[in-house]
């Protein structure tokens, strides 16, 4: 049978910041590599993201061998929301909702936490640094700005300023997912992150999502810490590689 889908999308977001033609593949196969590459020449991609499940070794080592280069492995949690125990909402910090008008104290504190970020965009010697931090902070702005980005942005509050945010979507009537979460390093190891967690999971309950999952690089311990805390289990994982067209 054969697969309809396209097996790489174009990312003009990607491509203007980094100055270089880009392209993202999801569930990449062994099989399927061979049409992927063809099409990526043929759009005359210079710069592709790739992904595969991490149980699909197959993959991965056939991406190895055509000269793509591991740059992060994301874990992801799922939490069932109809099981308790309920964490109690009163975490001790304030957090609400944006407010129009705040969205640059949100991408200011994405620019703090995310500066050298330990994601894939930063594991590529070839991407420039400052331009890596960018993706989050412009994607926090983003998540202000569009509703297909984010449904809701959360912000944590710490003697009237802006110290931390949560970026929330529906995946289905029953799946909320906990996207994009970053404190500024000056409130960091005080309990907001956890206070955001939180909320965000009290608000995936409150549209009737009987889930919640989140997702993070397998590095990034602190989050995870957090989640199992929570009643959060590992539920899957996925490796992201580079691939650069003009290199071996
Ligand atoms: C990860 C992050 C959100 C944690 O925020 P936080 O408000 O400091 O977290 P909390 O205070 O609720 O603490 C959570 C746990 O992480 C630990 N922690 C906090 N910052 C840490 C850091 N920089 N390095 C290692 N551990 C850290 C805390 O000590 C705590 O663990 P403990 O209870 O065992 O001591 C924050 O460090 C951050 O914004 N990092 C960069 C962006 C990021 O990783 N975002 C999440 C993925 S989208």
């Amino acid at each position: 049978m054969s697969d309809a889908r396209p097996p790489a999308a174009l990312s003009p977001l990607d491509e203007e910041r980094f100055g270089v033609r880009t392209a993202k593949a999801s569930a990449v196969t062994a099989s399927a590599l061979p049409a992927l590459l063809d099409c990526c020449r043929r759009e005359r991609v210079a710069f592709l993201i790739a992904r595969c499940p991490a149980s699909d070794l197959r993959a991965a080592q056939a991406m190895e061998a055509a000269g793509f280069f591991l740059t992060d492995t994301l874990v992801y949690y799922a939490r069932d929301l109809t099981r308790g125990p309920e964490p109690p909402e009163d975490t001790g910090v304030g957090v609400r909702s944006v407010r129009p008008g705040e969205e640059h104290a949100v991408q200011a504190v994405a620019a703090d936490a995310f500066r050298d970020y330990l994601g894939h965009y930063h594991a590529d010697p070839r991407l420039d640094r400052a331009r890596c931090d960018e993706v989050y902070s412009s994607w926090a702005l983003r998540s202000c700005l569009l509703r297909e980005v984010a449904e809701a942005v959360l912000v944590a509050e710490r003697e009237g300023r802006i110290v931390g945010f949560a970026t929330l979507k529906l995946n289905s009537p029953g799946e909320g997912e906990g996207i994009l979460f970053g404190v500024a390093r000056a409130a960091q190891g005080l309990g907001v992150y956890r206070a955001l967690m939180v909320r965000g999971m009290g608000w995936c309950r409150a549209r009737g999502a009987g889930r919640m999952i989140v997702s993070t690089q397998l590095t990034n311990t602190a989050v995870q810490r957090v989640w199992t805390r929570l009643g959060f289990e590992l539920d899957d994982a996925v490796l992201t590689f580079h691939k650069w067209f003009d290199g071996p």
